[in-house]
């Protein structure tokens, strides 16, 4: 028998006390990897290194930091509307970089759909963020808008997703983040799927070594694009340009291997980016 304080101590559950940006920046991103595909990306369409970037819906702003970390002479802006995630990424994403690397991150708390100066070589909207845009008239005017953000020789980039899966309603996706007792798992939950007008709602969720579970830690209520509208829409908005670079490596376990294609095999659960030169 325990004694009556260990009674009424009642244990404090691994979901209660983790932090949601943290486990979503160690199960969702990969910085490195990103600004290694923007470089390339970047290179294909001008032969030469990029050095300013806008990370539009730039959340924790972990991609801009790693920007400037990789080269002296880079710049980046992040933009985002949601101050609490931003604060997040000051606290513990900015504050990670010394004096000269924090004075190249400028982070402005708005709406995307903002003219701001400089213009700059790569613009990116990751995570399929521009999907919470839900008309055709809505995506148009903000790819407009980021074209007008992006200097002369300036690229667009977005990643897309797809496949019969991403449209199955219940479907989650589970990935082990981290092994052991301080670990956790990552699910991504495809919740509902309107054939009609493509609205789709997703969730994730993170769940702990001690079986406790951070339900719904983010939600997402977005519209269900496909490559060929986005690529309609991007030359509506006046971009001269656009690619799609498709993961040859078959093996899920393996890096990804991107490749500009314009025909693909048929895929159940794929992810790919979209280029868009100005
Ligand atoms: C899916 S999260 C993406 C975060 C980050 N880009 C990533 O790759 O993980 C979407 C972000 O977009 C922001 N957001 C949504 N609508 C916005 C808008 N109109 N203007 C600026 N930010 C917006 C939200 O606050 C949120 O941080």
């Amino acid at each position: 028998m325990g004694s009556k304080d260990s009674k009424s101590k009642t244990k404090t559950k691994m979901a209660d006390t983790a932090d949601k940006f943290r486990c979503y920046q160690k199960s969702v991103q990969a910085p490195e990897h990103e600004i290694e595909f923007f470089l390339r990306a970047y290179k294909d369409a001008f032969r030469k290194k990029a050095y300013t970037l806008r990370e539009d819906f730039c959340g924790t702003f972990s991609i801009c930091c790693q920007w400037v970390a990789s080269d002296k002479k880079r710049t980046a802006i992040g933009v985002d509307l949601c101050p609490e995630t931003l604060q997040w990424g000051r606290d513990n994403n900015l504050s990670k970089l010394n004096q000269d690397q924090q004075k190249r991150v400028r982070v402005l708390e708005q709406d995307v759909r903002k003219k701001n100066r400089p213009a700059v070589d790569i613009l990116a909207a990751q995570n399929f963020s521009f999907w919470i845009f839900k008309t055709r008239a809505e995506v148009v005017e903000y790819f407009k808008i980021a074209r007008s953000n992006l200097q002369t020789q300036g690229i667009m980039i977005m990643d897309m997703m797809g496949g019969g899966e991403c449209l199955t309603e219940g479907q989650t996706d589970k990935r082990t983040v981290k092994k052991g007792k301080k670990g956790f798992k990552y699910h991504w939950t495809q919740h509902s799927y309107n054939p009609i007008n493509h609205d789709a709602e997703f969730y994730i969720s993170f769940k702990f070594a001690d079986g406790s579970k951070m339900k719904r830690a983010f939600t997402y209520q977005w519209r269900f694009w496909s490559i060929p509208e986005v690529r309609e829409m991007l030359a509506e908005a006046g971009f001269s340009h656009s690619y799609v670079y498709w993961d040859v490596e078959q093996d899920e376990d393996a890096e990804s291997q991107w490749v500009r294609k314009e025909a693909a095999p048929s895929d159940p659960s794929w992810v790919s980016y979209i280029v868009a030169k100005k």
